[in-house]
């Protein structure tokens, strides 16, 4: 299966990618955790995210290109197939992505887009807390730990907040990804792909819905 998870920052792409893994065999490619893990090692594509990423910005199309191209070359993914989140966003990396894919011969089964209206976000980026150790994804009052302050997930007890979830940086966020996102939409629903998700329900509902579609690509 290879699949697209589109929506605004926050709108839940991450959450839902974590519990599609459990459900479905296929790799998890986010770009935006790429480019995390490029900054922590200070690799020249992690000096090049940085400016951009800090302020919110997009990092320019050709850098992120040549990450998810290299990315789907390899092993796991011609095994099992992508889940990629937050790529495509820009018209121009999702024409890229029409090629990359033809190119390793794994044309997209299916565009996930989840949609929450832009006022819910800042909420929902300004409470989110991430742990440390595994990376699950939590928010103080939608989706917090079931025993405080110890992970769901591997239980350690160590979590922090992204350096771009300060509002400052999510207004420009939303601004950015909000002017970008309607072509590609508009693009995903003429090759008949999308499939458009209410993002505004609690998260098992919205899971539940994003699987339904998924079993019958
Ligand atoms: P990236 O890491 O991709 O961030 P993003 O798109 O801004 O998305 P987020 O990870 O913030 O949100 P999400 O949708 O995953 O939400 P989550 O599930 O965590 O990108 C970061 C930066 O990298 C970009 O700004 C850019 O600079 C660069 N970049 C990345 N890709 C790029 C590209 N293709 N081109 C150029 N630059 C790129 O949920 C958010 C919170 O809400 C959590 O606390 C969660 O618990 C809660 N929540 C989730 N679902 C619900 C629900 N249904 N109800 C209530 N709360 C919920
Ligand atoms: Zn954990």
């Amino acid at each position: 299966m290879n699949i697209v998870l589109m929506g605004l920052p926050g709108a839940g792409k991450g959450t839902q990618a974590e519990k599609i893994v459990e459900d479905f065999n296929v790799i998890h490619i986010s770009t935006g955790d790429m480019f995390r893990q490029a900054m922590a090692d200070e690799t020249e594509v992690g000096l090049k995210a940085k400016g951009f990423m800090d302020k919110g910005e997009l990092v320019p199309d050709d850098v992120t290109e040549a990450i998810v191209e290299e990315r789907l070359a390899k092993d796991d993914v011609q095994k099992s197939g992508y889940m990629l989140d937050g790529f495509p966003r820009t018209i121009e990396q999702a024409n890229a992505l029409q090629t990359i894919a033809k190119n390793v011969n794994k044309p997209i089964d299916g565009v996930i887009l989840i949609d929450v209206k832009p006022e819910a976000l800042v909420e929902r980026l300004s409470g989110r807390y991430i742990c440390s150790n595994c990376g699950a994804t939590y928010h103080k009052i939608y989706n917090p730990t079931k025993v405080e302050g110890t992970c769901d997930v591997c239980g350690k007890h160590d979590f922090y907040q992204r350096d771009d979830d300060k509002p400052e940086t999510v207004k420009n966020r939303l601004k950015v990804n909000i002017e970008k996102n309607t072509p590609i939409i508009d693009f995903y629903s003429k090759l008949n792909l999308l499939h458009k998700i209410n993002g505004e329900q609690d998260i098992d509902v919205v899971y539940k819905e994003v699987k339904e579609v998924l079993q019958n690509l």
